[in-house]
């Protein structure tokens, strides 16, 4: 049976094989992977089958135009396990706790037509730029909370302290609790 769990310290290197599987190395040249060098993800989630990683998917807290927001990606599931519902299980898993810590929008690159049916559309990010040029109708989000990205326009980066700045003055994490 798989699960779908929080991913542990033994799952990264399980993590990384299995990515360099499904993805191979270009993985790191994507526009994305600059907003997640040296960084730890804020949510991490694997699908395990047993004793195996079968699946990964992670979210990464960015600035997107002036808006807080997660970056997800990489999402991938291991040749012999896909189309079987796990990619589904690992992507609601992860919107669903991305909620649950107040987050109000996740932004991310990637196939349309696969994404549409967790509610990503291209219409949040139309006045947002990644780091390096993407194609407009891959660059998806949606919005976990009504208005999330309301007025989001500028570059997508990965300093969070200009957003809390501009959100929540008074504290670093106020804009959690507020959500
Ligand atoms: C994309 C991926 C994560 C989906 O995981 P999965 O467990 O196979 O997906 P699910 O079983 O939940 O969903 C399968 C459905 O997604 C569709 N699908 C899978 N990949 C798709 C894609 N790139 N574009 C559009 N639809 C896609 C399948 O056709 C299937 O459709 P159906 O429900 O109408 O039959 C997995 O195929 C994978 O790891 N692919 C390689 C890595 C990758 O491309 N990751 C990023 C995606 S942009």
């Amino acid at each position: 049976m798989v699960t779908i769990d929080t991913e542990h310290l033994s799952d990264r290197l399980p993590r990384e094989t299995l990515l360099d599987a499904v993805m191979g190395p270009e993985r790191f040249l994507k526009p994305s992977q600059l907003l997640r060098d040296g960084r730890a993800p804020e949510i991490a989630l694997v699908a395990r089958d047993g004793r195996d990683v079968v699946g990964t998917v992670r979210l990464w807290e960015v600035d997107a135009g002036g808006r807080p927001a997660l970056l997800l990606g990489p999402l991938a599931v291991s040749p012999d396990h896909q189309g079987a519902g796990i990619g589904s299980r690992l992507m609601r898993s992860a919107l669903n706790r991305a909620a649950a810590l107040g987050h109000g929008a996740v932004i991310l690159v990637g196939d349309a037509p696969y994404y549409a049916r967790f509610g990503f559309s291209a219409e949040f990010t139309a006045n947002l730029a990644m780091p390096a040029k993407v194609d407009p109708a891959r660059f998806l989000a949606v919005e976990l909370r009504a208005g999330a990205l309301a007025g989001a326009t500028g570059a997508v980066t990965a300093d969070m302290d200009m957003v809390r700045g501009i959100i929540a003055p008074v504290t670093n994490d106020a804009w959690r609790v507020a959500a």
